[in-house]
């Protein structure tokens, strides 16, 4: 996050500029994309029935010998001490085994913070944990309590007595602009762009919009509660964990508890929801020190109101959007500035103006993004983290200029359509946000819409359409590893310490390692969730897919070398390179002369092997400085809203994606859908309610903080255009958090065309409307 990081991404940028193209990823065409076979067809998940049935196992749900449970006690003023802790009647109360405070805690160092220039650190603050009688923030762990059933924990923990001495706490957004904190970087990205002189060409447009734009603090609320499962053994430590960071989670508890990292083995194979929130967090910590102390397995369940106080979520914001354009509505300039909280011992940057960098094209500029301090429990990144928040600015002033000018917002937006990266200026190997855009306004049928605000009407009704763009950048993450096992009875293996959190992980490498290796997918499987398998980078930034195809490209690649030495001379392929050769129909054959073939079968029993296995990473992830690689959206959105009570009702959403290839549409259409919805909330109806006054969530609990629930949901259509992008592995580019952006603007965009109300600030509840 550094000055000094700007200056090496732009040297990168630039010397990967003078790199002769044959050496970067996806400069020769893989003979996979756009042929149809495992990839591309409606695969039922590898791990359905196991979930459906209940034997899928997660992390509050493995069983041990001796297994403690653990309670926590929060923190209940913002900032202060500690000034008395009485823990003797949780002690003498039934069943505690430990009560755990800052007084027996072991001395630990704070986890490294997350961030782009150490792929291993991962954590979400810098705060020591249980280390003194400081109070940083409400919510914040100061006592555990292990009991021998959950019950009695619980119970313990609620008789541990804490008196605060309170301090001046930092809880005001209004304030903290004041000492405002500009960040050099945005995560890779230099935080402050400009071209031209914005502001005088924003004066002297034919037509402009300059607007303020606000959104809340927003909470995780994964179905499955955060959970850790514990067991130290003589000279080892198994955790269980619910995690999307499988391997780094390892390493990480490995260096706090100055263990080997061959000593800490993390499981994690299934994951009931992550959307960045399943990273590692103080309880994590907790619960392994509470286990080595007690010398009992423990296992630690969040409470709901546990996730609202001790892991953060989204940051809430303040953006200007303010755009300029000529008479024919080509953007002189734009401008994307504004605030979000981030805490300095917090990480994650809530990247929203990187989006805007991306999408249109303006002859002046500025980008421009300020870090807040508050007293609160960190953030971190949620769904789309930036883009989800960003694009509901950009793309509601996109709409308020299109108002202002009388022109259709989806031509508008055609008109400032970039030829090339509008900052640094790289390709755009593959982008087709204008098909998204034709493709979903004739499925949805746009032309119904009327321009005028306020037009149509059914009874108390008024309804509106509503359009906007979504984009997320390609990610591929460098280090992804796998092994790969092939045996002599035709089937084959991938393993990698990857992580499963309901997106399909296995279900779709299972297709292209199929694809790849030439077997069906029933012949191939795929071990995750285990940080002893070969590491694989952690599941996020929409990356996991891609970073995973590489790597199995790449040991597949070593494999056919592999195969070929062991083929030697009485071999159908005797004398053939790796380049002339592909893997069809469990053989190694031929390209030029498919006549030439053997069976693995039959060339694995000659060399007198049952198997063989390669282990490969992936190549550098190169093309991502290279080229400008981002995944768009068009969603449309039609909606009522009521005049007697202000309420919205979605009536349709459709989205429209242009993300490269599809590998699995079942899988993918799940994503988008789910993604579309948590738009919705963000939309609509999520909120944390933070009470400025003490520093306190006030809606800790499913039933206050308003998660859209099925009538909140309409049919959701999603499309593609499903093109490939010839730099990525397979063409693909991620699609786990593009389905939220875009959604909020769409929705906005839909409540203005019904009523003529501007709604700036989410959510757009029924009181903004009255
Ligand atoms: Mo995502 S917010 O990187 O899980």
């Amino acid at each position: 996050m550094s000055r000094l990081q700007n200056v090496m991404i732009a040297s990168l940028r630039t010397v990967l500029g003078w790199v002769p193209d044959r050496w970067l990823p996806g400069s020769r065409p893989d003979a996979l994309i756009g042929r149809v076979a495992a990839v591309g067809r409606h695969d039922v998940r590898v791990d359905g029935r196991a979930k459906v049935t209940g034997t899928a196992r997660f992390a509050a749900e493995v069983a041990m010998d001796r297994l403690c449970y653990a309670a926590l006690v929060h923190s209940t003023v913002a900032r202060g001490r500690i000034a008395r802790l009485d823990t003797t009647a949780a002690q003498a109360a039934p069943g505690v085994v430990l009560v755990l405070t800052h007084r027996n805690m072991p001395r630990l160092a704070p986890p490294d913070l997350i961030g782009v220039s150490n792929l291993s650190a991962i954590g979400n603050s810098s705060l020591p944990v249980l280390q003194d009688a400081d109070v940083r923030y409400d919510g914040q762990i100061v006592a555990a309590v292990l009991a021998e059933t959950q019950l009695q924990a619980d119970h313990a923990a609620s008789l541990v007595r804490v008196d605060y001495a309170r301090a001046d706490a930092r809880t005001r957004f209004e304030q903290a602009k004041a000492d405002a904190r500009t960040p050099a970087s945005i995560l890779i990205e230099k935080n402050h762009e400009t071209k031209g002189d914005a502001d005088r060409a924003l004066a002297q447009a034919a037509h402009a919009v300059d607007a303020v734009y606000t959104t809340p603090a927003l909470n995780h609320n994964a179905i499955e509660l955060h959970a850790v499962t514990v067991d130290w053994q003589d000279d080892a430590l198994i955790v269980h964990d619910a995690t999307q960071m499988v391997a780094a989670t390892a390493a990480t508890i490995a260096r706090l508890f100055g263990l080997k990292k061959e000593q800490v083995r993390v499981f994690s194979p299934f994951v009931g929801g992550g959307f960045g929130g399943k990273g590692f967090w103080d309880h994590q910590i907790v619960a392994v020190a509470a286990s080595k102390i007690a010398r009992r397995p423990v296992r630690l369940v969040l409470t709901r109101e546990g996730v609202y106080r001790s892991v953060g979520g989204r940051s809430p914001s303040e953006q200007r959007v303010a755009i300029g354009a000529d008479a024919d509505g080509r953007f002189t300039a734009l401008v994307h500035t504004g605030y979000s909280v981030m805490p300095a011992y917090a990480a994650c940057p809530e990247q929203f103006t990187l989006g805007s960098r991306v999408l249109y094209r303006a002859a002046n500029v500025e980008f421009l993004q300020r870090h807040l301090d508050l007293d609160v429990v960190p953030n971190t990144f949620m769904r789309a983290p930036g883009e989800a928040i960003g694009t509901f600015a950009l793309e509601s002033a996109i709409d308020e200029l299109a108002q202002a000018m009388g022109l259709d917002p989806i031509e508008l937006r055609r008109r400032n359509e970039p030829e090339r990266h509008p900052i640094h200026g790289h390709p755009f190997p593959q982008r087709a946000l204008t098909k998204a855009y034709a493709d979903g306004a004739q499925r949805f049928g746009w032309t119904r819409r009327a321009a005028e605000p306020g037009a149509r009407r059914d009874g108390e009704w008024r309804i509106g359409m509503g359009c906007a763009t979504g984009t997320y950048p390609y990610t591929r993450m460098p280090g992804a590893t796998v092994r790969l096992t092939l045996r002599r009875d035709g089937t084959a293996t991938v393993a990698s310490s990857a992580q499963e959190m309901g997106m399909g992980t296995a279900t779709v490498q299972i297709q292209h390692a199929a694809d790849r290796l030439g077997l069906t997918t029933e012949a191939v499987s795929f071990e995750l969730g285990d940080s002893m398998l070969p590491p694989a980078p952690f599941a996020g930034g929409s990356g996991q897919t891609a970073s995973l195809l590489g790597a199995v490209t790449a040991a597949v690649k070593e494999l056919i070398a592999e195969l070929l030495k062991l083929a030697g001379n009485d071999s159908p392929v005797a004398g053939l390179r790796a380049d002339e050769v592909q893997l069809i129909d469990g053989s190694v054959a031929g390209i030029a002369d498919a006549s030439r073939r053997e069976r693995f079968q039959s060339l694995l029993a000659r060399a007198g092997r049952d198997d063989l296995t390669v282990t490969a990473t992936g190549n550098l992830p190169l093309e991502m400085l290279r080229f400008a690689m981002h995944s768009y959206s068009a969603i449309f959105c039609e909606l009522r809203v009521s005049d007697v009570t202000g309420e919205v009702r979605v009536d349709r959403l459709l989205g429209s994606f242009d993300c490269g290839t599809i590998l699995n549409p079942r899988t993918a259409a799940s994503q988008f859908k789910g993604g579309m919805i948590m738009g919705l909330g963000l939309a609509l109806t999520e909120e944390t309610l933070f009470d400025a006054r003490n520093g306190r969530i006030m809606n800790a609990t499913l039933a206050d903080y308003h998660v859209p629930s099925h009538l909140d949901v309409p049919e959701i259509e999603v499309m593609w255009t499903g093109i490939p992008d010839p730099r990525s592995p397979l063409g693909a580019r991620g699609i786990g958090e593009i389905g939220i952006t875009g959604v909020a603007a769409a929705v906005a965009n839909a409540v203005f065309n019904a009523t003529g109300r501007r709604v700036r600030e989410l959510p757009i509840t029924l009181d903004k409307l009255l």
